[in-house]
């Protein structure tokens, strides 16, 4: 059985992932204003990954015999000033992700609910990925700086992510 403040902690994640969701979708809605196909397909992916992290802790808390409780998700930016400001942002909240596991990894200990922190390990390991592939169209984008060449091919790369 999951501690109530195991059970919180949990809770509030799903709300984070799907807030993380929203801001993604938010940044594809952005890009398709500004006609670039690529990098919104590539933020539509992120987006139903981060539905899914949500769905896996979901379906953990009832595993665990736990109530599911759902929360208002907060509104995410609408705007942002260019392509590289967007994948920045999106690199900031990855690493703000990155410490909310840290800090349930954490918890999870010292309630000494190890079921938990076996299940957050494989939320360790993702966000190690999501910041990795995160920072890497970070770099790029900042190596191009204003070359629309650059940007062209960058945006044609990123649309050819299937998986989310
Ligand atoms: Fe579910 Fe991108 O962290």
């Amino acid at each position: 059985m999951l501690s109530q403040a195991v059970l919180k902690a949990l809770n509030d994640q799903i709300n984070f992932e799907l807030y993380s969701g929203y801001i993604y979708l938010s940044m594809a809605a952005y890009f398709e204003t500004k006609n670039l196909k690529g990098c919104a397909t590539w933020m539509r992916a992120q987006a139903k990954e981060e539905h899914s992290h949500a769905m896996r802790i979901y379906d953990f808390i009832v595993k665990r015999m736990g109530a599911v409780k759902l929360a208002a998700i907060a509104g995410p930016k609408t705007a942002w000033e260019s392509p590289l400001a967007a994948f920045q942002d999106a690199l900031k909240h990855e690493q703000a992700v990155t410490k909310r596991i840290n800090s349930l990894v954490a918890l999870a200990g010292k309630e000494n609910d190890t079921a938990t922190g076996i299940f957050l390990q494989w939320f360790v390991t993702e966000q190690l990925e999501e910041e990795e592939q995160t920072d890497e169209i970070v770099q790029k984008l900042r190596m191009i700086k204003d070359s629309a060449n650059g940007l062209f091919m960058i945006d044609h790369a990123l649309g050819k992510r299937t998986e989310g």
